[in-house]
């Protein structure tokens, strides 16, 4: 008997001059094992890949996208930072808008406000931990009338622009990230120590060959706070020096949303960031499914 060739048929049009791709030619509610090796290759290569979608998926179909690619995430965040219900019915769907548990916009005084509002610094997901976030994947369900594009930028670009003398200057560097240093920048100030021993900071390198593609890229988000080793000071000027030059606007991308699109990025070789709209005004549901390196513990 003929084995069944199963090739996928998924295409990909550049969005930017250097990465970023729109996807086509697939259904992603009926991905088969070749269109998931695919996106895997495409995403290796763009960094950052849109999928435009008629209708929002479903929470079930988004979860079951994720889910094809890796482990997923499962939030525990939200009990945390307010008493209140989370709003999706499931640990792995990340809430990332701005509605309360019965889909009202949250409050001005809202933690849930000013939590989210870390979102506005350039960043990667999850580097605050371990076992760090690879693919995110956002879902677009509701979006308000101007602002609120979401930005992306290329760290395997800007690692390669690097003079030579920088890229030996920060060879073998490890920076610590925690997500209290990030939420503090964003307004999260009142914070008490039982949540802070939630999330104890982590240690990664601030260059990394990306597992899967193997090419070098930084790695670095508004949740990392110093280098290891040095003077603090110090840490934060190089930083903040590296967030520049990788935020120049050659790096950048800008997505304009339309409802129903889904935007997968790779966390280990891009940053990312939200921008401002009238939040208290208008309602954005956006709702984030994210693969990690590893299984995670319970
Ligand atoms: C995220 C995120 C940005 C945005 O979902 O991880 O940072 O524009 N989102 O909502
Ligand atoms: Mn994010």
């Amino acid at each position: 008997m003929d084995a069944i060739v199963d090739k996928s048929s998924l295409k990909t049009s550049p969005m930017h001059p250097v990465f970023v791709a729109e996807v086509s030619g697939i259904d992603l509610r009926k991905l088969t094992q070749a269109d998931a090796d695919a996106i895997v290759a495409a995403i290796n290569q763009y960094g950052v890949l849109v999928f435009r979608n008629a209708a929002p998926l479903t929470d079930e179909e988004h979860m079951a996208f994720g889910a094809m690619l890796g482990p997923l995430q499962k939030l525990k965040m939200l009990t945390m930072i307010g008493k209140s219900k989370p709003r999706l019915k499931y640990q792995t769907m990340i809430d990332v808008g701005n509605l309360d548990e019965t889909g009202n916009l949250l409050e001005e005084k809202d933690r849930r406000r000013a939590y989210h509002n870390g979102n506005l610094l350039w960043h990667t997901d999850a580097s605050f931990d371990d076992n760090r976030a690879v693919y995110s994947m956002l879902s677009a369900h509701a979006i308000p009338p101007v602002g609120a594009d979401t930005q992306f930028a290329d760290m395997r670009a800007a690692y390669n622009a690097l003079p030579e003398a920088k890229k030996i200057a920060i060879d073998g560097l490890v920076a610590e990230h925690s997500i209290w240093y990030s939420r503090a920048l964003g307004g999260l100030t009142d914070v008490t120590d039982a949540e802070k021993a939630t999330r104890p900071a982590a240690h990664h390198k601030l260059v990394h060959l990306h597992p899967k593609s193997n090419k070098p890229s930084i790695y670095l988000a508004s949740h990392a706070s110093h280098i290891v080793g040095w003077e603090f000071e110090k840490g934060r000027a190089l930083l903040d020096e590296l967030t520049q030059f990788a935020t120049q606007e050659r790096f950048v991308y800008s997505h304009k949303w339309r409802l129903g699109d889904i935007v997968m990025w790779d966390n280990l070789a891009t940053m990312h960031r939200a921008t401002p709209f009238e939040d208290t005004k208008y309602k954005r549901d956006m709702r984030r499914v994210t693969v990690l390196e590893e299984e995670m513990a319970d």
